[in-house]
């Protein structure tokens, strides 16, 4: 299998994607990105990832160089491409261009530079189902616009490594008091049964897989609520999961090297993660995106 991405109308492989370096993305940042889960050749909620899209790019006053129809094709042949039968990840990123010469500000005629990957899905380790994951809490260096899915990701990586550093697999990051959201990854607890997640703000990106699991909740009965968490709400709770489109949903087991609840995955991430698991199943079975 020759893996190919999508670069700017070409379907190249990787060593023939080129680049200029005064991209924007490249010296700025200036970008917005996609991560959409791909399950048996179907994507997982594709038109909300797409929705968000536009939503980072009217944000950041980029015009979307592609139509829906356009983005699904790209991701219909490069799926085809790689390997439809296996668990893949698109990646999409929309820069705003590439300039004559490095200048902060930019000019209205920039044309948007596009790429589009499709890799295979890795997944944590199977222990990670029995075991769980660790999380330390971190102060929340990021900026206030943090909704915006953007390419500028330097506070969100360097918090990640620190934890990395510190054993762990992902911050959760806190601010004034309030435990907002994970590096890569939205925030649930539980407590008393209670699913409780931070509401949406300016502060945290809202996860089309968090979006998921409140649809899994609705539909199934499951009491769960979008409010505040305070710091100290999150110590004490009896569960902690972290969820993406990467790491659908993990539980966190330690906190700053306490154990969370009973120090291993608990029942009601069991219950959720088969929900989820079954809510997959019927999307590889629908023809629909
Ligand atoms: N990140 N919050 C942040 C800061 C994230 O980076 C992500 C996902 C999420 C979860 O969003 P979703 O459920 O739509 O994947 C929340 C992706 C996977 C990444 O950066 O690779």
């Amino acid at each position: 299998m020759t893996e190919i991405l999508y670069l700017n109308g070409d379907y190249v492989p990787p060593a023939e994607a080129k680049i200029s370096v005064f991209d924007r993305g490249f010296m700025f940042g200036d970008g917005v990105y996609e991560v959409i889960p791909v399950y048996s050749g179907m994507l997982l909620r594709g038109r909300a990832h797409l929705a968000r899209l536009q939503a980072s790019l009217d944000e950041l006053n980029i015009v979307n160089p592609l139509s829906i129809a356009q983005w699904m094709e790209i991701f219909t042949t490069l799926i085809a491409q790689h390997d439809a039968l296996s668990d893949n990840v698109i990646y999409i990123q929309v820069t705003r261009g590439t300039m004559a010469q490095r200048d902060h500000g930019w000019s209205a005629e920039l044309v948007p530079n596009v790429l589009v990957t499709c890799r295979t899905q890795t997944y944590a380790p199977q222990d990670m189902q029995t075991l769980g994951e660790r999380a330390v809490t971190l102060a929340d260096t990021r900026w206030s616009n943090a909704r915006i899915k953007t390419t500028n990701l330097l506070p969100n990586t360097l918090l990640l490594q620190k934890a990395r550093s510190m054993g762990a697999n992902e911050a959760i990051l806190i601010r004034d008091n309030y435990a907002i959201v994970g590096t890569q990854s939205n925030l649930f607890i539980v407590n008393d049964d209670i699913i409780i997640t931070p509401p949406k703000s300016n502060h945290m990106l809202n996860g089309i897989t968090r979006e998921i699991v409140l649809d899994i909740c609705q539909q199934n009965k499951i009491i769960c609520r979008e409010k505040d968490i305070t710091e100290d709400e999150l110590h004490e709770a009896d569960e902690i999961w972290m969820c993406s489109s990467t790491r659908e949903i993990v539980p966190m087991t330690t906190l700053n090297q306490h154990a969370v609840g009973k120090g291993k995955p608990g029942q009601m991430w069991l219950q959720m993660i088969q929900l989820y698991h079954e809510y997959k199943l019927k999307v590889m079975r629908a023809p629909a995106v």
